[in-house]
């Protein structure tokens, strides 16, 4: 298949990028890569910095490229956001409410203060990537994806109709078809583990931190609609893994971190659920198509192999002097990432089956 691009993922920085970095390289060509560091990437400076961080810890010969993302907070200077879009830094804004998720403290508290900025993107057509949850606690933690859509996406299309936007990592049904009934301008990314897991997965036989994420996995119904979504056809769904390490340490805590490193099995993944519903013709559109024509680049040329055969997902995986659990560890999945493609393995993998190596 041609080869997908990410289009949400969390690289981190220091010797935690440099153990999880290859693994998503090794998968995609691009991704989205988000800003959420400690402090966060706001500036141009700081995204060229964190970019060259992230190619020095990319493996000999790779072949990926980083889309840096800006983080919006309540007092960003809408000229550098503008700037670093037109530029070539930026590929795209990311807002957080402010305590939604991880390393999110800085986000915005109100996003009508930074309507100068959304105004500026709406201008350039830099699109606008949504952490989409509220954080009034008062709003039940399984509803406030829905609550953020009400409350505030609505209120955002209908004030800015031409800004791009990617309600990332939807978890509900009300988000598929929210989306679904939207124009153009929205569309949404769906993670491997939101495919796989609902809200049970967290409690069976007891608490399971290596599945808790933001937004947090929801009932069983709303994992069907995501899976029938993603595997549609519909332009506007699209591959975004989330991948969200965190040492094994700050998971299995009283106060365990939210998010699940999916990047070492991503495509298995994907290709497992995209199996299971009879779609595996769609899952190049999914993983390789949607995504860069919402955003108005260009599709990948080169091609991935995807082996029908096994795969063992360890337990551990070893990481910047600690361990981090990955997703589907200690399962064995029925897809291998097997690599690039050259001139002649693309027969391989002709969906015709009539390639002469098959
Ligand atoms: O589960 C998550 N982990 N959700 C997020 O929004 C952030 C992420 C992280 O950075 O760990
Ligand atoms: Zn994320």
């Amino acid at each position: 298949m041609r080869r997908p691009d990410d289009w949400h993922v969390h690289l981190r920085d220091g010797p935690m990028l440099a153990a999880v970095v290859n693994y998503t390289a090794r998968q995609f060509s691009r991704a989205i890569v988000m800003p959420n560091l400690v402090p966060p990437v706001t500036t141009i400076a700081a995204a060229e910095a964190y970019r060259m961080r992230i190619a020095s810890a990319l493996e000999p010969g790779a072949d990926f490229t980083p889309l840096m993302t800006c983080y919006l907070t309540d007092d960003i200077d809408p000229a550098e956001v503008a700037r670093g879009f037109t530029h070539n830094v930026f590929t795209a804004c990311k807002m957080y409410p402010a305590h939604a998720t991880t390393n999110s403290a800085l986000g915005v508290t109100d996003f009508k203060k930074i309507y100068r900025v959304f105004e500026a993107m709406e201008r350039i057509g830099m699109p606008l990537l949504l952490h989409g949850e509220v954080t009034d606690k008062q709003i039940d933690i399984f509803d406030r994806e829905v609550a953020f859509i009400d409350r505030i996406l609505t209120k955002l299309i209908a004030d800015f109709p031409a800004l791009k936007i990617v309600l990332e990592h939807v978890t509900t049904a009300e988000a598929v078809r929210f989306v679904e009934d939207s124009g153009p301008n929205l569309a949404s990314t769906i993670t491997p583990h939101h495919l796989e897991i609902n809200r049970n997965a967290m409690f069976d036989g007891g608490l399971r931190p290596h599945f808790y994420c933001l937004p947090v996995a929801k009932r069983e119904v709303h994992r069907l609609a995501l899976r029938r979504a993603a595997t549609s056809g519909n332009p506007k769904f699209f591959l975004g893994t989330d991948s969200a390490p965190h040492a094994v340490s700050n998971k299995e805590s009283a106060c365990g971190c939210a998010g699940i490193f999916n990047a070492p099995f991503a495509m298995e993944s994907y290709a497992k659920t995209f199996e299971e519903e009879g779609a595996l013709n769609r899952l190049e559109a999914f993983a390789s198509e949607n995504g860069p024509r919402f955003y108005g680049l260009p599709l990948n040329t080169t091609r991935i192999v995807l082996e029908r055969t096994s795969s063992q997902v360890p337990d551990f995986i070893p990481a910047a002097s600690t361990r981090i659990v990955p997703f589907h560890a200690g399962q064995t999945l029925a897809w291998r990432f097997a690599g690039h493609a050259d001139a002649d393995a693309t027969s391989l993998v002709d969906e015709t089956g009539s390639g002469s190596a098959s």
